[in-house]
């Protein structure tokens, strides 16, 4: 039983990216502060606002949809997405939260 515990302890050592990447409830934190303002973000939210910009489970649904196209929309170096400086461990969050709201 130690040695399991241990075990999991080092895994987690080992992947602190992918530790970081499951905090789908910070995410959602994030989401809302800095992307409700222009994206409906919440699960529920399937109605387009009037802006006509996707809503995130919209995103999330897209079959084609991978972490990298998400950090890639996040950090826009052209197009008229704002650019937020998230930090990787915030983009990680929010990519987590896109992701769960997949149904
Ligand atoms: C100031 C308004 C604004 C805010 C705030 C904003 N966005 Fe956007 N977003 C846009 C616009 C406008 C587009 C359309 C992209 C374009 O035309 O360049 C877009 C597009 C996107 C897309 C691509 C959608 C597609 O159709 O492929 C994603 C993903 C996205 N935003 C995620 C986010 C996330 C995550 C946040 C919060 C960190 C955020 N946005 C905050 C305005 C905003």
């Amino acid at each position: 039983m130690r040695v399991a515990i241990r075990c999991l302890l080092g895994l987690g050592a080992l992947l602190p990216a992918y530790a970081a990447a499951q905090d789908i409830v910070q995410g959602r934190e994030i989401a809302r502060r800095w992307c409700s303002a222009c994206h409906v973000v919440e699960r529920t939210g399937t109605e387009a606002p009037a802006n006509g910009l996707p809503t995130f489970p919209v995103i999330a649904a897209r079959a084609d949809l991978t972490a990298d196209r998400l950090r890639a929309a996040i950090n826009p170096q052209h197009g008229r997405m704002p650019d937020l400086a998230l930090s990787r461990r915030q983009q990680d969050d929010l990519i987590a939260y896109i992701f769960s709201l997949r149904q």
